[in-house]
């Protein structure tokens, strides 16, 4: 008897399309200390995903991993799998060329070189065929934030905190990634900066940018959130829609100061 499973299986293939980002059984240690004990989770195409969780929990440690930030004494064993390959320890400059892009903690930017070199940083990775696509992008970024566009030629350290954060995802997006990582993008700033920063979150996630976002203001990540995890000392131990997290007694009790 001939018998061929030829045929499903191809059809099988050509509808699987990986997760844009999974995350398989991530564990990190910082010399003997744990960090993260074996996070599971994953980012679709098109998704705004968040993670809540105090400080501590292993919310940066995720992103840095994500992104190839490579750190003194820590160790790194499980897999970060974009569209489906594993690229856990590749280095950061070849894994922001496959289209990760990492706004960190702190924001990070460059006092001392001015705002358009900091935003031009974002786009090193690109090649220089690109050059006039890379001059649209940046017009672009001084279309959407003027204020970058008005302090253009002065050092990037007199920008406000507002500004800096605007400035850190501006240079994130010179790049065109496919994902955005954003690490507690409010951090330090007056909650009605805060507001203006999760209003341009929006605007991209609508534009069809794919977000991974931590974020200690957990009310307002998760009201953006298509679908969000609550990470506690390394672990996942909650996850949903964001409005399900929003309505969920633990969270209410233990993020929402309810
Ligand atoms: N470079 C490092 N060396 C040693 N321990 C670290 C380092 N970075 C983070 N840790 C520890 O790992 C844990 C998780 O940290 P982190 O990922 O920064 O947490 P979060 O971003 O959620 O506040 C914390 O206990 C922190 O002290
Ligand atoms: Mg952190």
């Amino acid at each position: 008897m001939t018998y061929t499973q030829e045929w499903p299986i191809e059809t099988m293939q050509e509808q699987y399309e990986p997760p844009l980002l999974e995350i398989v059984d991530l564990r990190v240690w910082y010399g003997a200390a744990t960090a993260l004990k074996g996070v599971d989770f994953i980012v679709e195409r098109g998704e705004v995903v968040v993670i809540i969780g105090s400080n501590g929990a292993g919310q940066t440690t995720i992103m840095k991993t994500i992104s190839g930030v490579v750190e003194l004494r820590k160790t790194v064993e499980g897999q970060v799998l974009f569209y489906g390959t594993d690229i856990a320890g590749q280095q950061t400059h070849k894994i922001q060329q496959l289209g990760i892009s990492h706004v960190p903690e702190g924001r990070r930017i460059f006092p001392e070189s001015t705002v358009e070199e900091n935003l031009m940083l974002g786009a090193y990775t690109r090649f220089k065929r690109e050059r006039g696509a890379i001059a649209g992008d940046l017009d672009a970024i001084f279309d959407r934030f003027p204020v970058l566009g008005e302090r253009r030629k002065r050092p990037a350290g007199y920008l406000s905190g507002g500004e800096q954060q605007m400035l850190a995802i501006g240079r994130a997006l010179m790049s065109r990634p496919f994902l955005l990582l954003l690490d507690e993008p409010s951090l330090g700033l007056a909650p009605l900066i805060v507001a203006d920063v999760f209003e341009i979150i929006k605007e991209l996630a609508a534009g069809g940018t794919t977000i991974l976002l931590v974020e200690q203001m957990a009310n307002m990540a998760l009201e953006i959130a298509d679908r969000a995890y609550v990470l506690e000392t390394g672990e996942i131990t909650l996850e949903g829609t964001g409005a399900q997290l929003l309505e969920d007694p633990r969270v209410k009790e233990a993020y929402l100061g309810a």
